[in-house]
């Protein structure tokens, strides 16, 4: 466990916050892991042949007191055609190996993405367009089958990475781009924003969660599902903070607000983390999140309401009902 110390208290980082780039999962990040282990024995062995021989020619060939210089030449055909073709024929190699693992890691996309992600300062939205819903920061997929994925920004760039399962990818204001995602088993796969974006860029996780397809099934049945209604008095008065103090002006709820300046908090309570990986999905976190949420994340762009205690446990008891 990480400590990050800010203004505030410490906080405890949230877990998972481990970038694995050398597991790949996938066949697609398979395929470029084969390909930085091929060129890395490739250059290897070129570095071994000529460190050695520049230190056996140091030794053998080294000057000696009332030595004579040795014999002058000048050009010799047969030896420069050698150290010509020689290193063209490896950069060949390594082209034709580098195009073969292109072609597998980034096949052309399907014409309908199933998934589309848009990178915003600081989060990641995730949309399915076959079945409507919309989530922040952690997307389900099915295990052994491929995803296509539109990748979208709705302000700078910023990289889409997940290294066990895919190969970076740039998200361009109006201009989409496409990969595959894929993962062999069941598993949570951390990604990162790989291209610097501003204050937060370093805090602009997400989660790939792989289900089986049954449990991703029903992970996308239950995220069709409209926000749950409060029942508790502190809840209910959550929701109407929620309204008031005008969350629902940037944040999306299902049968509450529609609006995309920040994550949907439609089913905001299923999800592991929150502000993008900052910190666990605690209501510890949360509370500390509504009280200051630039303590937790300083520059990010959701303002701090000054709420009071009361105001801060309402909408925690809000916010936890929204499984
Ligand atoms: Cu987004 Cu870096």
């Amino acid at each position: 466990m990480t400590f990050l110390t800010t203004t505030s208290t410490p906080l405890f980082l949230a877990q998972g916050s481990i970038l694995r780039v050398l597991d790949p999962n996938s066949p697609n990040a398979r395929s470029i892991f084969d390909l930085g282990i091929i060129s890395t024995i490739i250059l290897g062995v070129i570095f071994v042949i000529v460190a050695s021989l520049i230190v056996y020619s140091l030794m053998r060939f080294r000057w000696r007191e009332g030595e004579a210089d040795p014999k002058q030449v000048a050009g010799n055909t047969k030896v420069e055609i050698i150290w010509t073709a020689i290193p063209c024929l490896i950069v060949v190699a390594l082209f034709a190996l580098t195009a073969r693992t292109m072609s597998l890691s980034d096949p052309p996309p399907a014409p309908e993405p199933d998934l589309i992600v848009t990178g915003h300062r600081w989060w990641w939205e995730a949309s399915y367009p076959k079945s409507g819903v919309t989530v922040a920061n952690e997307f389900h997929i099915p295990a052994g089958k491929a995803f296509s994925l539109r990748l979208e920004s709705s302000d700078v760039l910023h990289e889409f990475w997940v290294p066990e399962l895919a190969r970076k990818i740039t998200a361009v204001p109006g201009h989409p781009n496409s990969i595959w995602l894929e993962a062999d088993k069941p598993g949570t796969y951390l990604g990162i924003c790989s291209e610097f974006c501003g204050t937060q860029h370093a805090w602009m996780h997400f989660q790939i969660v792989v289900d089986s397809p049954a449990d991703f099934a029903a992970w996308e049945k239950a995220q069709q599902k409209t926000a749950a209604t409060p029942v508790t008095p502190l809840a209910i008065h959550g929701l109407a903070l929620f309204r008031d103090k005008t969350c629902v002006s940037c944040h999306a709820v299902d049968g509450i607000g529609t609006a995309t300046e920040g994550p949907n908090l439609t089913h905001f309570a299923s999800r592991q983390q929150l502000g993008a990986g900052v910190v666990d999905n605690t209501a510890e976190n949360i509370s500390r999140w509504l009280a200051d949420p630039q303590s937790i994340k300083p520059g990010c762009l959701m303002p701090d309401f000054h709420l009071g205690d009361h105001d801060v446990s309402a909408l925690t008891a809000y916010l936890e009902t929204l499984r």
